[in-house]
């Protein structure tokens, strides 16, 4: 991990407004989350998916001029649009530290029993998955790449044309929860090579025609395309490690909250939870997760599919 970007205050007078990019990205499930953290003044807390910065500024103004916000995100684009955002936070602003890599390395960055509280909110922003460029959206014509972190050595394209066919199979069923995961596999493994976004979903989409009315109204590509980008960004060995690293870095009393957006996040976050209270360090404050309400679906729709678990450290 590199690029420390700390800051301490933002400049006098920085002010809010649509000036400042927030690239088409609405955060989801905000004051739930910010309700469930329930930020101390003065405390000390880790945002270990700083995106646009949506939840990090809401927590940065909670926090004061002594308190202190550590922000991680893999990729350096979104740390630079979070960082031009904390600026809102203006003279009451935290001490900032922002760190570019991936939240499975918080333990080695923030001391054990230091942090008041922790927010995850997985997965993409909708900066990342509307840029053709990125490669992670099936809606257009891009490269494929779909890494969050560019300096990072799998890419889709290497997955879709070099591995071998039942290994593709088995991520795409695995990751994905295809169930016609061999018969995609093979499609592609004939159709190579497949060098854009709009290919791949064009192979996927003349491979598995829909069978019922359910699968006619999500893109045939829809679970393929979240199985590569799980694969080749390492999505839930990153998050088995932070729910690991997350209670020793929590003080007792601290919270750790998790937005996921699909059912193998979810499940991951439910059994750490739950295994955390049979070991005596979690609290779970969310017996059910929480969801987005139907004013906020109607708002943005990629808020739908998420699922926010919290817990408090004992
Ligand atoms: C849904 S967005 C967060 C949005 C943010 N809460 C907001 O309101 O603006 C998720 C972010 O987490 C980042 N991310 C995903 N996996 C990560 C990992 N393992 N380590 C660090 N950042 C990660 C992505 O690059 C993305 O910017």
């Amino acid at each position: 991990m590199d690029g420390d970007l700390s800051f301490n205050k933002a400049p006098d007078g920085a002010h809010g407004g649509t000036e400042i990019q927030t690239a088409g990205h609405v955060t989801v499930l905000l004051q739930e989350a910010i309700d469930f953290l329930a930020v101390r003044r003065g405390g000390t807390y880790i945002d270990a998916t700083l995106g646009l910065g949506g939840h990090s500024l809401e927590i940065a103004r909670r926090l004061g001029p002594q308190g202190h916000l550590i922000g991680f995100d893999k990729d350096p684009r979104a740390l630079q649009l979070a960082r031009e955002r904390l600026q809102q936070a203006g003279a009451e602003s935290p001490v900032i530290t922002l760190l570019q890599g991936s939240y499975a390395e918080i333990g080695k960055h923030v001391r054990p029993a230091s942090a008041d509280g922790l927010l995850a909110d997985l997965g993409l922003s909708s900066m990342q998955l509307n840029d053709p460029e990125r490669g992670f959206s099936f809606q257009a014509e891009g490269p494929l790449d779909m890494r969050m972190d560019p300096r990072s050595e799998r890419t889709a394209d290497q997955v879709v044309n070099r591995m071998r066919e039942e290994d593709l199979a088995n991520v795409i069923y695995e990751f994905g929860e295809e169930r016609r995961s061999r018969r995609t596999a093979r499609a592609i493994v004939r159709a190579r090579p497949i060098r854009t976004t709009a290919h791949l979903a064009q192979v996927i989409s003349a491979a598995l025609r829909p069978m019922n009315k359910a699968q006619a109204r999500i893109h045939p590509a829809t679970k393929t395309f979240q199985a590569i980008r799980i694969f080749v960004n390492r999505e839930l060995d990153d998050l088995k490690a932070l729910l690991e690293a997350a209670p020793q870095v929590v003080k007792p009393g601290g919270r750790v909250v998790v937005i996921s957006f699909h059912s193998l996040e979810d499940r991951l976050v439910k059994d750490a939870f739950r295994d955390g209270a049979k070991a005596g360090v979690y609290q779970v404050l969310t017996k059910r997760p929480e969801g987005a309400s139907e004013e906020e679906i109607g708002r943005n729709p990629r808020s739908r599919s998420a699922k926010m678990r919290a817990a408090e450290r004992t």
